[in-house]
C-alpha cells in the first residue's frame, strides 16, 4: 500500500469513529507494534536505496499526523462527555446560596461581652438547671424569704430549678477563685411569665468585680463606660435605690429613653427613662458563703437583660418577636 493511501484511509476511518474505544483500536491498527504504518516503516530497508530517505521521512511524518489527529479527537469526545455527565447548561444563571445571620440576641450578647472584655472582664458560663442553693440560698435568699416571690420559678424538683437569673455564677466563680475577680456571665434564664415584655426564657449578662478597693464609684464608672459604648456618649444613666437580697446597697439603672431622648414617649411611659439592669455592692452574707474575708474585700455585681438592651438598640416593642423565628424579622439584623 502506498503511503498516501494509508493516510487517506486512516483519516477517513477516524472520521467515522464515534467513541474513544474504537479510536484506540484504530490507533493500534495503524501505529501499534503490528500496525500498518509500523510494518511499512519496517520494510523501508528493503526498498531500493534511492527511495529509502523519502519513504522514511514521509512515513514518520504520517505517524505524527495520525497520532495527533487521534489524540485530538479522543480529547474532544472526553470533554463533551463531561458536560453531558454533569448536566450543565452553562447559560443558566447560578443559584445563589442564602446566607444566614446570627440571631439579634446572639449579636447583642457578643457586643456586650466584647465591651466588657475590653474593660478587663473574663467571660464565664454556668448551668441553666441549677440547684436551689446556688440560685437562692447562697445569694442570701433563704427558703420562705419574700424575695422568692419576685421570681416566678420553674421547679424541676424540690431542690432543682431552672435558674431564674445568672447571679448563681457569682457564687460558683467565687467558690473556685480567690480575689481579684472580674467576670461577666451571659446565658439563658427562666421565669414563668409571658406578655409583651416577658418571655418564659430570656437572656441575662451577670457582672461581678471583687477586689480590696472596689467601690460604688467603680460600679458607676464601669456601667457608664458600658452604656456609652453600647449606645452612644449622649446616653446618660441614673441610679435608683432598689433592693436585692444579695447586694447592699442596691440600685436599678435606667438610661435616658433612646426614642425620645428624655422628653417622654409611649416607649418610656412618659418618664423619659428606661430600666436596663439591677446592681449593687455584693452583700457580706454572699462573701461569707464563699469563704471570703469580708473585712478585706468588697465588690459590685450587676445583672442586665439582653432582650431589654436589644429592644432599645433596635427599637423593638414586643419581646416575643425575638423567639417567633419569623425569618423576615430575623433577617433584618
Ligand atoms: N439577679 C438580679 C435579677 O435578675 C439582677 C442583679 C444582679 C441585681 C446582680 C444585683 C446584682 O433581677
Amino acid at each position: 500500500m502506498k503511503i498516501e493511501q494509508i493516510k487517506e484511509e486512516a483519516l477517513h476511518k477516524l472520521k467515522e469513529a464515534k467513541d474513544v474505544e474504537s479510536i484506540k483500536t484504530l490507533s493500534v491498527s495503524y501505529i501499534g507494534r503490528k500496525g500498518i504504518l509500523t510494518q511499512y516503516l519496517r520494510e523501508i530497508p528493503n526498498l531500493p536505496e534511492e527511495e529509502r530517505p523519502k519513504a522514511g521521512k514521509m512515513a514518520n511524518e504520517l505517524k505524527e499526523i495520525i497520532q495527533k489527529a487521534f489524540d485530538a479527537k479522543i480529547e474532544r469526545i472526553e470533554d463533551e462527555s463531561h458536560e453531558i455527565d454533569l448536566g450543565i447548561d452553562i447559560s443558566i444563571p447560578g443559584r445563589s446560596v442564602q446566607r444566614g445571620t446570627l440571631h439579634p440576641i446572639t449579636q447583642i450578647t457578643h457586643r456586650i461581652c466584647d465591651i466588657f472584655t475590653g474593660l478587663g472582664f473574663d467571660v464565664v458560663e454556668g448551668p441553666e438547671i441549677e440547684s436551689d442553693y446556688y440560685n437562692f440560698e447562697a445569694l442570701n435568699i433563704p427558703k420562705n424569704h419574700p424575695a422568692r416571690d419576685m421570681q416566678d420559678t420553674f421547679y424541676v424538683s424540690e431542690n432543682i430549678v431552672l435558674r431564674t437569673h445568672t447571679s448563681p455564677l457569682q457564687v460558683r466563680v467565687m467558690e473556685k477563685q480567690k480575689p481579684p475577680v472580674r467576670i461577666i456571665a451571659p446565658g439563658k434564664v427562666y421565669r414563668c411569665d409571658s406578655d409583651v415584655r416577658h418571655t418564659p426564657m430570656f437572656h441575662q449578662v451577670e457582672g461581678l468585680m471583687v477586689d480590696d478597693m472596689v467601690s460604688f464609684s467603680d460600679l458607676k464608672g464601669i456601667l457608664t463606660a458600658f452604656v456609652h459604648q453600647m449606645f452612644d456618649e449622649q446616653t446618660s444613666l441614673r441610679f435608683r435605690p432598689s433592693f436585692f437580697p444579695f447586694t447592699e446597697p442596691s440600685a436599678e439603672v435606667d438610661i435616658v429613653c433612646v426614642i425620645c431622648r428624655g422628653k417622654g414617649c409611649r416607649v418610656c411611659s412618659q418618664t423619659g427613662w428606661l430600666e436596663i439592669l439591677g446592681s449593687g455592692m455584693v452583700h457580706p452574707k454572699v462573701f461569707e458563703n464563699v469563704g471570703y474575708d469580708t473585712t478585706q474585700i468588697r465588690g459590685f455585681a450587676f445583672g442586665m437583660g439582653v432582650e431589654r438592651v436589644a429592644m432599645l438598640k433596635y427599637g423593638i416593642d414586643d419581646i416575643r418577636k425575638f423567639f417567633e423565628n419569623d425569618v423576615r424579622f430575623l433577617r433584618q439584623f
